[in-house]
């Protein structure tokens, strides 16, 4: 060719990446890997090998150990041995190892980032530029919280002896996410890597070695899904964070229900990629394109659903299509390469019968006329248009290069096509009205939005997901909360089963006290009757009968839901308005505080009864405070983006109160959530459930709109059922036993709504510090991340 020929052409000649130094690291450990457990490498105890593959040649890279429970057992000891030095370390020293382990990350970027390139199948440019420098900024920015966390989190105790799990995606980048907040909380780690991906994060346990990091601190065992399993059901691990696919995640919920683990699950995404009529459309095509064909579209925030405004969608379309055309598909350790290859051939088979059968049902399939490498695991980037909403490749994750575009017309229905999944991991909007992009992405139900970006990523911001894409955040203030529990959390004793039975029925009921009230179910504002048609009876402490209590049941739950749905507009009024509704229930609860106090004293005694009382006016006060006080953040990432993060309402929640106080209970629970504007069902005290009448008469007259908060009286146990297998319900808190804690953990997982329980423990809500606060807010809340750019 010559060099005008070359010139006109403008193509890129090879520029490969020397793999020279990765590839003599591998020889110099005799491409055979352990497991690294208690800071020595170990030979799996079942003698048992697999191999890892560069997944664009198929060459072997090495052989690695598959773990069992036995080395998973090992390294789960080694953990629970280090952690009370780990922890008796200052939050200094500890910080000095984050550091250390940043520094030896910068020190061998280069080789790090080639083998997880040769590993994994990423391009290069990717692992070099994002992949690593992002995982140094892990390990700096959870230094600096090493070092405050005395300071910042007085009152929390680390989780302990913490299993993580991670996918192949970014296998390092996972890694630093999962070990680095870990740490810097007092946690000692078990880590498994995913079993395509296992080199950069037993690379990574060498600078655990380099830098002194204590033995048995950080702990590395390989394999596949089977050991995965194994660290989940091992009954010494007291946390479990796992990112990875959903079906997997909710395995894990149902795994860890019966135990006291505290779970994160961090699971797939079908996120929308918006871009209205005014968007600059040029910036939009180069978006999509860090959007779905980074990582090979293998990324659980990828913007895989591409929503166009019907007014531009052609013009859009093509100039997608000419970028397209010039996306480079090849050997990943070509510095020049913008697609990679894919990670295993299963992938490449799911992908391609994904896309097929996306065809089948009426999508139109387009891709460049470019030339696959003849070898190695490729697959073109892929554009699906003319794409029902229904259509599986609208609705499946696909983590692979194909990107599946729908129109829409408004605004709104562009928020109502991006909100029609399972999912919530991210968003992408693009539009040049600042009004347009932050309205859409007030309104998308996502933890991450990004305005005129994607796929932004920094420690200090929080990641992770609404609905099906899991619950807790990676990153920030509350990634660290993942890993921490509040010392009077953990040392509550386990309740002591009472004893009478729950509903208060004494041995012997004394028949003679005759029925007095007639409390009914309280559902969008309105008494209604429960449509069971029984009640049952209610006793006092000595045995009289109080009154009866309506029995509701499953239809009365589903009706409560759809009400506390419709009431939703109270998560978008005014934190004003709210705070001013809740003083004012107060208020009304403080004038009929004598008589509440005489019928609850005959359940709980006097003293306890006037407590109540008097600690839920209260609590009333301090909610009203919070309401209007429990802000979000605003991040300054090191890009020109700010990152507004937002403490938004999770959405409708269903509510098992505390047995034993049934009006403080009821408030304790209730208040945080509806403070910060959630709609609740609530089943109120199966002790005494008679307290809803005293309820919906002070919220009757105390301006809270119908449908905040419903009433559902019955038996706990019978409505947690129906609560937590509801599909359109967010999030359920249950306070009660061990058994139904666990019930309520395990029969969750369908939609795999957060669940927050008291773990059995007997909480003294008497007091302000166990009673209320921050703790209450933190779980009755989720944060989403608003990117926004700024600057030319
Ligand atoms: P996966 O969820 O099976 O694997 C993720 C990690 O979990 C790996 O380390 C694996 O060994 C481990 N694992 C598997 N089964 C386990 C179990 N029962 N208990 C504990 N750990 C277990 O994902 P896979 O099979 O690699 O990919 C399948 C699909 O999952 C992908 O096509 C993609 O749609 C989705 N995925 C999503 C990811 C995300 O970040 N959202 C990451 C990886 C996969």
């Amino acid at each position: 060719m010559s060099v005008v020929e070359k010139f006109r052409s403008m193509e890129y000649g090879p520029a490969p990446e020397d793999s020279k130094e990765s590839r003599a690291w591998l020889d110099t450990r005799q491409r055979r890997f352990g497991h690294f457990i208690g800071g020595e490498w170990r030979a799996p105890v079942e003698g048992k090998y697999f191999e890892t593959a560069d997944p664009s040649t198929g060459e072997k890279l090495a052989d690695v150990a598959q773990g069992g429970a036995a080395d998973v057992d090992a390294a789960v000891s080694a953990a629970r041995a280090a952690l009370a030095g780990w922890q008796k370390l200052s939050c200094h020293e500890r910080a000095k190892f984050l550091y250390a382990l940043a520094r030896q990350v910068q020190k061998h970027s280069r080789r790090l980032a080639v083998l997880e390139t040769l590993d994994n199948g990423k391009p290069i440019r990717e692992s070099r530029d994002i992949d690593i420098p992002l995982v140094a900024r892990h390990f700096y920015h959870h230094a600096g919280w090493a070092q405050l966390l005395d300071q910042e989190f007085p009152g929390y105790l680390a989780c302990g002896v913490v299993g993580q799990i991670i996918p192949w995606n970014f296998p390092l980048l996972m890694l630093a996410w999962k070990i680095a907040p870990a740490l810097a909380t007092g946690n000692t780690v078990v880590l498994k890597p995913a079993e395509y991906t296992p080199l950069t994060a037993l690379a990574f346990a060498e600078l655990c070695n380099e830098v002194a990091l204590p033995a048995g601190v950080v702990n590395i065992v390989t394999g596949d899904g089977a050991t995965g399993e194994a660290l989940v059901k091992h009954a010494d691990v007291d946390k479990i964070a796992f990112t990875g696919s959903t079906e997997v995640g909710r395995a894990i919920r149902r795994t860890t229900a019966q135990s006291h683990k505290k779970l994160s699950l961090e699971l797939g995404g079908k996120s929308p990629f918006i871009v209205f009529e005014d968007a600059d459309l040029d910036s939009a095509v180069e978006g999509l394109v860090d959007g779905i064909w980074f990582n090979q579209g293998q990324v659980c925030c990828a913007g895989s659903r591409l929503l166009v405004q019907e007014s531009v969608a052609e013009k859009l379309t093509k100039k997608l299509q000419t970028r397209m055309g010039t996306l480079r598909v090849g050997a990943p350790l070509d510095k020049a390469i913008d697609i990679g290859a894919i990670i295993a051939r299963v992938q490449l088979e799911r992908i391609d019968g994904l896309v097929k059968q996306g065809i089948a049902e009426g999508a139109t399939c387009w891709q460049p006329e470019i030339v696959l490498p003849s070898r190695g695991l490729f697959y073109k980037p892929t554009l699906l248009s003319n794409v029902h909403p229904t259509s599986i490749v609208a609705q499946q994750e696909i983590f692979g290069p194909v990107l599946a575009s729908m129109t829409f017309r408004t605004p709104r229905e562009a928020v109502e096509l991006a909100n029609n999944t399972v999912y919530g991991l991210a968003a992408s909007v693009w539009s040049e009205s600042v009004n347009v992009a932050l309205q859409a992405a007030a309104q998308i139900k996502a933890g991450v939005v990004w305005v005129n970006s994607t796929n932004l990523f920094d420690a200090a911001c929080g990641f992770g997901g609404y609905r099906e894409s899991g619950f807790g955040r990676e990153g920030g203030r509350e990634g660290l909360l993942e890993y921490l529990e509040p010392a009077w959390f953990r040392n509550a004793p386990v309740i002591v089963a009472a004893s009478t039975t729950e509903n208060g029925a004494p041995e012997v009921a004394n028949p003679s006290s005759g029925i007095d009230r007639t409390v009914k179910l309280y559902i969008g504002g309105k008494q209604a009757r429960p449509d069971s048609g029984y009640s049952v009876p209610v006793y006092g402490s000595a045995g009289a009968l109080l009154g009866e209590a309506p029995l509701g049941n499953r239809k009365d739950v589903r009706n409560a839901v759809e009400a506390a749905r419709k009431a939703e507009g109270w998560g978008k009024t005014t934190a004003h308005n709210r705070a001013q509704v809740l003083f004012y229930t107060a208020e009304n609860l403080s004038q009929r505080g004598e008589e509440i106090c005489k019928r609850l004293a005959a359940v709980v005694g006097e003293r306890q009864a006037a407590d109540e009382v008097r600690l839920s006016i209260e609590r009333l006060f301090s909610y009203a405070a919070w309401a209007d006080k429990f802000d979000g953040a605003v991040h300054n990432p090191p890009f020109r983006n700010i990152s507004i993060a937002m403490n938004e309402p999770i959405g409708t929640v269903g509510v098992i109160c505390p047995a034993s106080t049934p009006l403080l209970g009821f408030f304790s629970m209730v208040l945080p959530l509806i403070s910060v504007g959630n709609t609740v069902v609530a089943i109120p005290s199966e002790r005494y459930p008679l307290i809803a009448g005293d309820l919906y008469q002070v919220f009757e007259t105390s301006d809270l709109p119908g449908g905040v908060v419903n009433l559902v009286t019955g038996r706990s146990s019978e409505l947690l059922k129906v609560l937590a297998e509801h599909d359109d319900l967010d999030a359920l808190w249950c306070y009660g036993d061990d058994a139904m804690c666990a019930a309520a953990k395990a029969l969750s997982a369908g939609n795999l709504k957060q669940v927050w329980t008291n773990e059995g423990r007997a909480i003294d809500l008497f007091s302000a510090d166990q009673g209320e606060g921050r703790t209450y807010l933190q779980h009755a809340y989720q944060v989403k991340n608003i990117w926004v750019p700024y600057g030319e």
